[in-house]
C-alpha cells in the first residue's frame, strides 16, 4: 500500500489504535473532540510524559542500565548516562524545581545548549506538570527577553556557559540581560556545569544547581498525572506578522503522534543508536531529539559544538565511533559537507548505519544523491521529512517502518498513516498532479498544535481561515504524475536560513530598531549552502549618510534583537522603497534585483499598478541603490 492518504476515514480509530501504545495512567473517554480548529485528542486519558519517557522503561529490569544518552563536545568530553541515571537526575532536578515552588500549570523557560542536562531539565518541568518553553540558545537576549514577555513565565532554567567553535559563550550573562527587564521572572536556575572555570555573577533571582554536588542525590519526585490536552510545551516559531507565535502542543496526543510516526518513518527500536542533529531549542529537538526517541527507550546521542571541530570528519567519526544507526540532519548541513569534499570520510566506517533522515527544507536532488551515495553507501533509506512546529510531527514523509514505497531523490513521498493532505489552488480547489498548489491538511491529527500562547483567534485566523475547513501549511507543493509530494518551499513571507525559520517581518521589526533606518523591506534569496539568505533594503531617515559603521550597526542590530544566525547576507541602503499605488512593497522587484534577474511578469502580480509604473518605480530605484 503505497498512499495511505486517501483513505483515512476512520482516522480516529488509527489513532486511538495508536495512543494504546503509550503508558497511560487512565484510559481516554474519547478519542476525539473537534471544535475547528482545535483538536482535543484523549479527552479524560491521564498521562506524564516523563515517565512515558522513563519510568515505563525502567519496569523492566534488563533496561536499567541501557544507554539513554551518549554526549561529546568539540572539545573531546564525553558523557555516557544510562536510563537508571537519567531518571534519577531529572528526579533531582524535578525535586529541587519543586521546592521552589514549580507546579503544574507553571511555565518554564529553558535557555541550555546541547547538553544532556537540557533533556533532563525538559522531562524534570514535564515532570511536575509544568509546561517548558525552550529557547534556543543562540537567540540573543533581546529575543529571549520578548519569549519571557509573551509566556510571562515566573521560572527560568540556563547555565553557566556554552561552548561552541572554540569559544565560550557566557549564556548567563545573556539571560541576565533578558531577565532583568522582565518584571514576570522570579527565579532563574542556574545550571553549574562541572567543567566551568568561572564565578557565576549572581542576580538577587538566581539559585544555583551544581551538578557535581547533586550528583550523587537520591530524590525521587512522583510524575504528576495530566489530562491529555495539558500543554506539555510552547515553543515559538516565526510566521508572517512581526512576532514570533508561541505554539502550544499538548501531552497525550503530541506524545501519540511523535511515537507512531518516528516508528513509521524511521523504523526506530529499542537498540537504535539515533542522532538527530537539530538543537533542542527546536521542534525537532523536541519531538524526534528527545520525546521519540525516549519513548521507544532507543539511545540517544548529543553533540555540542561546530560540526566542523575538532576536525572537518567530526561528524562521521562520531557515528564510526557511537555506532550511530539513525541519523537525522538538515540538506543545510548535507550541502557543507558536500563543499568540503567526499576525503572526508575516507576511511569512515559509516556501516552502522541504517536509516538517514532529512529535515527543514526542501532536499535538493544533487543532496539526496550525495548523502545516499556517501553516507548511506546505498544500502539506507534516505527519509525527507516535511513538516512543522505546528504540525508537531511528521506529516509527509517515507516510511521505513512500514511499507518503504519506491524512493524519488528530492520527493517527501506520501502523507503518513492519518495523514490527509490535499493540494489546492487560491479557490481551494485540489490541483491536477504536476500543478502546483498549496499544501493543506484536511482533517485534524494528534500531533497538531493545540493553539498560539495568549492568542486563540490568531490560530484560527492564520491556518483555518485560508481555506475553508483546511489547516492552511504556507507551503506549495506539486504532486508528480505518480501522486509523489514534492515540497517547493514557502508560499508566504517566512524565509528558511539554513533550516531556521525567519519572518521577513521580524527581520525588518529588527532592523527598524536602529534609529537612523527610516522603512525597510526585507527579502530572501537562494543560497547555494545555506538554501536561502537575508538581504536587506533600507532607507534612512533624512540627512544621514550611508558609512560602512552605519553598515555593521545596522547588522548589530539585527543580530542583538533576533540572533546571529538572522545576520543578513547583504544591505541596501535606498532613497525609497518600490511601492505599488496602494502602498505595497514590491518584494518580487528587490528579489529580482538582488538575484540579477529581469523583472518579467511581476507586472501582472502587482495591485492595479501598470506595467509602466512598474517599469518607472524599477528604473528609478535601481539608480538609487547604494551599497
Ligand atoms: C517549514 C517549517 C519541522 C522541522 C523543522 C522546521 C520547511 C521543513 C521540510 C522538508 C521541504 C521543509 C517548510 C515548512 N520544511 N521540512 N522536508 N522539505 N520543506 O520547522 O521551523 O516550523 O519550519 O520548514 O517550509 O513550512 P519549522
Amino acid at each position: 500500500m503505497a498512499n495511505f492518504s486517501h483513505k483515512n476515514d476512520n482516522f480516529e480509530e488509527l489513532w486511538s489504535k495508536q495512543a494504546e501504545n503509550l503508558p497511560w495512567f487512565k484510559k481516554w473517554s474519547k478519542t476525539l473532540e473537534w471544535n475547528e480548529p482545535f483538536a482535543h485528542w484523549f479527552v479524560d486519558g491521564q498521562i506524564n510524559a516523563s515517565y512515558a519517557c522513563l519510568d515505563a522503561h525502567l519496569k523492566n529490569v534488563d533496561f536499567k542500565d541501557k544507554t539513554a544518552i551518549l554526549w561529546e563536545d568539540e572539545r573531546g568530553n564525553e558523557l555516557k548516562i544510562s536510563y537508571k541515571e537519567l531518571h534519577q537526575q531529572v528526579n533531582n532536578f524535578a525535586y529541587f524545581l519543586k521546592q521552589n515552588g514549580v507546579g503544574i500549570g507553571d511555565i518554564v523557560i529553558i535557555y541550555l545548549p546541547i547538553i544532556p542536562q537540557a533533556v533532563a531539565a525538559m522531562l524534570a518541568v514535564a515532570r511536575l506538570g509544568a509546561t517548558h518553553s525552550v529557547v534556543f540558545s543562540g537567540f540573543s537576549a533581546a529575543a529571549l527577553k520578548d519569549r519571557i514577555g509573551d509566556t510571562q513565565a515566573k521560572f527560568l532554567i540556563t547555565c553557566d556557559e556554552a561552548f561552541y567553535r572554540n569559544k565560550t559563550i557566557h549564556l548567563k550573562k545573556t539571560a541576565d540581560e533578558a531577565t532583568l527587564n522582565s518584571p514576570s521572572i522570579e527565579k532563574v536556575f542556574v545550571i553549574k556545569r562541572s567543567d566551568a572555570d568561572i564565578e557565576i555573577p549572581l542576580q538577587p533571582c538566581d539559585i544555583v544547581y551544581d551538578l557535581l554536588e547533586h550528583a550523587n542525590d537520591q530524590n525521587i519526585v512522583e510524575p504528576t498525572s495530566v489530562e491529555s490536552n495539558h500543554p506539555l510545551f510552547i515553543l515559538y516559531t516565526s510566521g508572517t506578522t512581526g512576532k514570533p507565535k508561541g505554539i502550544i502542543h499538548s501531552t497525550g496526543g503530541y506524545l501519540t503522534y511523535v511515537y507512531s510516526t518516528i516508528k513509521w518513518a524511521f523504523d526506530i527500536k529499542q537498540d537504535s543508536i539515533y542522532w538527530c542533529t537539530a538543537d533542542i531549542g527546536w521542534i525537532t529537538g523536541h519531538s524526534y531529539g528527545v520525546y521519540g526517541p525516549l519513548m521507544h527507550g532507543a539511545t540517544i546521542f548529543m553533540r555540542e559544538g561546530a560540526p566542523e571541530l575538532p576536525a572537518q570528519n567530526a561528524w562521521w567519526k562520531a557515528i564510526e565511533k557511537y555506532k550511530i544507526s539513525i541519523f537525522y540532519t538538515s540538506p543545510t548541513a548535507l550541502r557543507m559537507f558536500m563543499k568540503i569534499g567526499n576525503h572526508i570520510f575516507q576511511n569512515t566506517d559509516l556501516s552502522s548505519l541504517k536509516t538517514l533522515g532529512s529535515v527543514g527544507e526542501p532536499i535538493n536532488p544533487e543532496v539526496w544523491l550525495w548523502y545516499n551515495d556517501h553516507i548511506g553507501q546505498q544500502m539506507c533509506p534516505i527519509i525527507d521529512t516535511w513538516w512543522q512546529t505546528e504540525t508537531g510531527g511528521f506529516m509527509i514523509s517515507p516510511a521505513a517502518g512500514l511499507d518503504l514505497v519506491k524512493l524519488k531523490p528530492g520527493s517527501a513521498t506520501f502523507p503518513l498513516p492519518g495523514i490527509c493532505a490535499e493540494i489546492v489552488d487560491q479557490n481551494n480547489i485540489p490541483v491536477d498532479n504536476q500543478n502546483k498548489g498549496h499544501l493543506v491538511i484536511t482533517k485534524p491529527w494528534p500531533g497538531m498544535t493545540i493553539g498560539i500562547h495568549q492568542n486563540p483567534e490568531l490560530f484560527k485566523q492564520a491556518y483555518w481561515s485560508k481555506f475553508k475547513n483546511s489547516y492552511y501549511s504556507g507551503d506549495y507543493a506539486i504532486k508528480d504524475k505518480d501522486g509523489y509530494f514534492w515540497l517547493l518551499g514557502r508560499a508566504d513571507e517566512v524565509l528558511n536560513v539554513s533550516g531556521h525559520r525567519i519572518g521577513t517581518a521580524e527581520v525588518e521589526s529588527a532592523t527598524l530598531e536602529h534609529p537612523a533606518v527610516a522603512e525597510t523591506a526585507v527579502v530572501g534569496i537562494k543560497d547555494e549552502i545555506k538554501g536561502e539568505v537575508i538581504i536587506v533594503f533600507t532607507s534612512l531617515k533624512q540627512g544621514i549618510a550611508v558609512t560602512p559603521e552605519l553598515k555593521k550597526e545596522i547588522v548589530q542590530t539585527i543580530r542583538k534583537q533576533i540572533g546571529a544566525f538572522a545576520t543578513p547576507k547583504d544591505i541596501y541602503f535606498v532613497e525609497q522603497l518600490p511601492k505599488t499605488r496602494s502602498g505595497k512593497i514590491m518584494r518580487r522587484i528587490l528579489k529580482a534585483i538582488v538575484q540579477g534577474d529581469q523583472i518579467g511578469d511581476v507586472s501582472t502580480l502587482e495591485d492595479g499598478t501598470s506595467v509602466e509604473e512598474i517599469n518607472l518605480i524599477y528604473k528609478n530605484f535601481i539608480q538609487s541603490i547604494q551599497q
